[in-house]
């Protein structure tokens, strides 16, 4: 893993932002991974600013996004189809045709931990298939959980594990509480890719930025591989840049870490 510390949440958003430019302009039909949250946001303002100063050029990208969660219509304001094209989509010149958000409306749905519906089934299938038939992701973009998660990849995920639905923790609920009404309305499943089917990106960037983090990162980087932190299989990936500012860095004790 290569661990570049920032100064701060802006300088860490740029520092993203140039590494998905550069292999935008080597492949102008790159696969982008993309992840939403708070996080993202300043690497998504960097690169609409790119793209209408510099003329970053989109039009050949193809995107799939992580997760969604279950139920919420993609015109809700909390749906990640809705903050996708609020915050990214509809400022760059992206075909809508190479968009793909993970579906979160399946109509009824019986959750149980022991059968899937055959319809989420067949659609997470599809979803995979759909990465493959694009040549699989050149470039996964991710956030972190204070509790280690990665996508909606909670702690005891299986690090093998494909698309589907999970149930989110407490912990989250409560992390994401802060952009609904109350608790009671953030939904209680997600639909996300797994870490199996991230780990399968050929690169990926995971940004973490505040002291809030500063554990999280600490087990990712430093920690046993474990599904209790999602994020720690990353040791295991052939590519994966870890790009944080200096409060998610402070708990980092390991020297190998890049000061840029
Ligand atoms: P955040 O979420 O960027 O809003 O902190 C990250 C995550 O939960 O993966």
């Amino acid at each position: 893993m290569l661990v570049i510390v920032k100064e701060d949440y802006d300088a860490m958003s740029k520092e993203a932002a140039k590494i998905v430019a550069d292999r935008i302009r080597r492949k102008p039909n790159l696969v982008l991974g993309l992840a939403t949250g708070s996080t993202p946001l300043g690497l998504y303002k960097e690169l609409i600013r790119m793209h209408k100063e510099e003329g970053l050029d989109f039009s050949k990208v193809v995107t799939f996004n992580l997760d969604e969660y279950i139920g919420l219509p993609p015109t809700h304001d909390q749906s990640y189809h809705y903050f996708m094209w609020e915050n990214f989509f509809k400022h760059i010149n992206i075909n809508p045709a190479n968009v793909h958000i993970p579906q979160g409306m399946f109509g009824d749905l019986k959750i149980s931990p022991y059968e899937t519906d055959p319809k989420v089934e067949a659609y997470c299938q599809w979803y995979e298939e759909q990465i493959k038939k694009f040549g699989g992701i050149d470039l996964q973009i991710l956030g972190i959980g204070a509790n280690g998660h990665i996508a909606f990849n909670e702690p005891g995920s299986s690090l093998g594990s494909r698309t589907r639905i999970k149930t989110l923790t407490e912990k989250t609920r409560q992390d994401n509480s802060r952009f609904f009404k109350s608790i009671d309305e953030v939904p209680k499943y997600a639909i996300t890719m797994g870490i199996g089917t991230i780990m399968e990106a050929k690169e990926v960037i995971l940004l973490a930025s505040g002291e809030n983090k500063a554990d999280a990162v600490k087990a990712a980087v430093e920690g046993p591989i474990t599904a209790m932190c999602p994020a720690s299989m990353l040791q295991m990936h052939r590519k994966a840049i870890i790009i944080v500012d200096k409060k998610a860095a402070s708990k980092l004790s390991a020297e190998f870490v890049y000061y840029g």
